[in-house]
Parts: C-alpha cells; structure tokens; sequence
C-alpha cells in the first residue's frame, strides 16, 4: 500500500500539545497533528502566552500544523506571520467550527454559506502571507451547495491542502457522513485533499481507503481518542496489540501527571481527564458502572483510586 498519512485531528479541550506528546510517546502512528484553532486578534499583538499549545519548544515529539480562526484576512495574516516567523512553514485556517459562539460571529462553519465574504478573505490572505496555508473545512452550513459554491474559488488560490469533514455545521458531529458528496469534491478540486470523519476502525480505514484511491491523507480525531492504537495499526496493518491494557495505564498516569502540573484546582484536572475517559471508555466493554463512578468524582485522589482499581480489573479479566 503508498505511504497514508495520517494527521491528528484538532480536538479543543482535548488534543493539546501534552497530549499530542503523551500521545506520540506511548503509541505513535500519526505522521503530524493540526492544534485546535487559535483566534486571530483585531489589535494584532501576541505574546507567547497566547500561542503556548503551539510554541514550538512544547511540539518536539510530533510535528504540529497551528490552526486559526478568523474571518477577517489581515487579521490572519497577522497571526499567521507571527506563527511563520516561530518556524513554521504552514498554517491550517478553521472553516468548520460548528459551536454557536463561533457561528453567532460568522466564523468557522458560520461563514460557510458566506461565498464573497470567504472570497475577500482569501484575496486579503494571499496578497499578505508569507507562508503556506490549508484549510478544513465542512460541506456547508445546512446544506453542501455552500461546498459546490466555493470548489471553483479554491481553485483559484494557491492553497496547500484541503481537509474535508464531510457533515453540515447543522449536523455537528452526528448522523451520516456524506462520502458521495466528499466523492464529487475529490473530483472538482485541484488541490490535495484529506479525508476527514468517523475513522474508529482499521475496516473503517480500510474501506475509505478502498473507495478513494487518489486520497492518501487522513485525519482522525474521536477515533484515536477512542482507541489510541488506531494510527499505528492503520499504519503497520498488524493488529495484534500486545500489553494493550498496560499501555492505555501508562499512557494515563503520564497525562495525569503532566495535568497535575499545569491545571491548577482538583476540578480543572479532573474535568480534562473525565474529559478524556468520554472517548477512552469505548476501549474498554461493560465499563458503564466504572464511568458513572468516575464523573462523580471530585477528589483526585478518590479518581486515581478508582481508575487503578479500574485496570487492575481490566487486566485480570484480559488474562482470565
Ligand atoms: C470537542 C471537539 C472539539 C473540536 N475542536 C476542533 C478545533 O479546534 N478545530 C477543528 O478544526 N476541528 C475541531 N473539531 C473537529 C475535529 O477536528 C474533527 O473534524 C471531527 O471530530 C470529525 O472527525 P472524527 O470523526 O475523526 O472525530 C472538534 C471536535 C470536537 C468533538
């Protein structure tokens, strides 16, 4: 099979730059990660401070695209010169945000039914960066003839690469992905496109893959959220995973203490890693009682009590 390569879907809230490295450190698989957005500032003034998911010191273990919301094109052009002068080569811009703050601005998936808004923005962002850029992006709003709409305005412009999560903002992240829609964008667009949504299977890679045979870039997120093996099966096609249980406890007490030492407050920590056990519960089967106990929760100590107990069990029952 030709090279696939797999990015790490931008999750905010989730996939930050401790994750991305714990992430890359236990089980590897993916080829580089896009960082959940950044918004772009009216003022045009940054400090570190603002940019610290994608400061490139804390981005060693995996390479990282930074990813920026706005829609007002000399706005990202100031951020994303900001980012080119740090080092990086690329910037990805968010056109499918779904959230309602973001959408009530006309931002993300809000500006998609936008056309001359996207098309000002563009001209504004291609006469003044000094970098790459790729953008991701949904079909449409309510309905993919926003997609159909700006396909040929793409064309015009020098983009590096198209992600498409092929759902409608009104959709957020449930019901079909459209894949005979994605089909027909595949072949309207010239530049190169990721594929993007409801990865959570090595059959499910394999039949996407199967299907498009010119696209060979995949973006996963809830998906190696779920089962953290996911890219390096996807990637060696071996799926026998050895000390899985193991691994997936090792792969927590890292996060566990590298949040332990960033997120001030017991509920700050223990949201991110309830927040992290919404996806890591599907690894695992009849784990309902054990998750309900987790969300309750409000001491660290009673959580790494009961998650040890957790994998104690689960590892017994694996060698059972
Ligand atoms: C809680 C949450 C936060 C997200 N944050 C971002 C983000 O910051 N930028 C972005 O482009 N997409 C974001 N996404 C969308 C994902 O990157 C991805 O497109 C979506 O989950 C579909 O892919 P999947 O089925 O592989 O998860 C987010 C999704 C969720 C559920």
């Amino acid at each position: 099979m030709k090279h696939q390569k797999l990015y790490m879907a931008p999750i905010k809230g989730l996939t930050d730059h401790l994750f991305r490295t714990a992430f890359t450190e236990h089980f590897g698989g993916f080829d580089l990660a896009i960082a959940p957005f950044i918004s772009s500032k009216r003022d045009h003034t940054f400090k570190p401070k603002y940019i610290k998911d994608v400061l490139p010191e804390y981005n060693i273990a995996l390479p990282v695209i930074p990813q920026i919301m706005s829609n007002v094109g000399e706005d990202f052009v100031a951020l994303a010169n900001y980012l080119f002068d740090l080092g990086y080569g690329s910037v990805n811009w968010n056109l499918g945000c779904p959230s309602r703050t973001v959408i009530s601005k006309k931002r993300g998936a809000g500006m998609l039914p936008h056309t001359n808004l996207i098309r000002t923005f563009l001209d504004n962002v291609f006469s003044g960066i000094k970098g790459k850029i790729s953008i991701k992006l949904r079909l449409g709003w309510t309905s993919a003839d926003d997609i159909f709409r700006l396909l040929p305005i793409m064309n015009q412009y020098p983009i590096d690469s198209v992600i498409i999560h092929p759902r409608t903002g009104i959709q957020q992240y449930e019901g079909e992905v459209d894949l005979s829609v994605f089909e027909q964008c595949l072949s309207h667009l010239k530049h190169p496109v990721v594929y993007n949504g409801d990865i959570r299977t090595y059959d499910d890679f394999k039949r996407l893959a199967h299907r498009f045979q010119n696209v060979s870039q995949w973006m996963i997120g809830r998906g190696c959220l779920a089962d953290p093996f996911l890219p390096v099966v996807i990637r060696t096609g071996d799926t026998t995973v050895p000390d899985r249980i193991q691994a997936i406890k090792r792969f927590h007490e890292d996060l566990f203490e590298k949040y332990s030492r960033v997120l001030h407050g017991p509920s700050h920590l223990l949201n991110r890693m309830k927040g992290i056990w919404r996806h890591l519960s599907c690894s695992f089967k009849d784990i309902e009682t054990f998750t309900k106990k987790i969300y309750k929760t409000q001491r660290p100590d009673q959580y790494l009590d009961l998650v040890n107990r957790f994998f104690e069990s689960a590892q017994r029952e694996a060698n059972s």
